[in-house]
């Protein structure tokens, strides 16, 4: 049985002291016995503060991104021990924004996810096709050259630990979501994939997130859907009001 994953992903948004306003609002307002997982991804200065509030209430806390040596001369850049230290559990991986502006490429991607995975924190590796790729109809070439590049060289222990994220980059951040059904069948198509690199078992466990404009209202049908297993929220996640009630959806749908 997989555990719904709701997760927010802050992007450069937010001081620890507007972390510390948000987490306080927003624990007022989730259900106090919510179903589901609920992980917060605030940025790097953000991650201690939050991690010590976070402790204790049961939600799970994450990065936005990592760097996969585990030290030494690399400006600017995090670690894995690091991220550890201020109770990270899980790190996005590969998010559309850091392959576009950032230039990031699969190689650097599957050293992230292979650094984390060693390190015990859980991969959130985003794919999703460009809109030319959808308009072409390009998305599943895209989407298996992305899993297979990203997940290169993981083992079947290791794979059971991520977590993926179907993110069309034509519905990030612009209200354009993909339908539930269209979500679905791009997520089922991961499985499948999933299910033919490594077998049925891992491919039924491993858990796999939509994200793309999700709101409060759009969160019930994409978590109807079978194969969708939470949602990734950027802009929705800033608010705490926005974000507790899909966390409070998402709850109510894992029952
Ligand atoms: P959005 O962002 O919800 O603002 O579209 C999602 C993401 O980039 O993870």
């Amino acid at each position: 049985m997989r555990n719904r994953l709701v997760a927010g992903n802050w992007k450069m948004n937010k001081t620890p002291a507007q972390t510390d306003v948000f987490i306080n609002r927003f624990l007022e307002l989730v259900d106090s016995n919510h179903a589901a997982e609920i992980l917060l991804l605030p940025p790097f200065t953000s991650l201690d503060w939050a991690g010590k509030l976070l402790a204790a209430v049961g939600i799970s806390l994450g990065a936005q991104d990592l760097y996969f040596e585990p030290g030494g001369p690399f400006t600017g850049e995090i670690s894995t021990e690091m991220l550890l230290a201020c109770h990270c559990s899980y790190v996005l991986v590969g998010h559309s924004e850091r392959r576009t502006i950032l230039n990031e490429n699969e190689t650097l991607v599957n050293r992230k996810v292979l650094a984390a995975t060693a390190s015990g924190i859980r991969p959130i590796l985003c794919v999703g096709e460009t809109l030319t790729e959808h308009q072409q109809r390009k998305a599943r070439e895209r989407i298996c050259f992305q899993l297979e590049h990203g997940l290169a060289g993981m083992d079947q222990q290791d794979a059971a630990s991520v977590v993926i994220a179907y993110e069309p980059l034509w519905a990030i951040g612009t209200g354009e979501t993909a339908s539930a059904q269209a979500a679905q069948e791009t997520i089922n198509m991961i499985r499948k994939w999933l299910a033919v690199a490594y077998d049925d078992s891992l491919s039924r466990r491993i858990r796999i997130l939509y994200g793309g404009s999700v709101n409060p209202e759009n969160t019930a049908a994409l978590l109807d859907q079978p194969d969708i297993d939470g949602v990734l929220v950027g802009g929705a996640s800033l608010s705490p009001e926005t974000f507790a009630q899909i966390a409070n959806c998402a709850g109510q749908s894992a029952t």
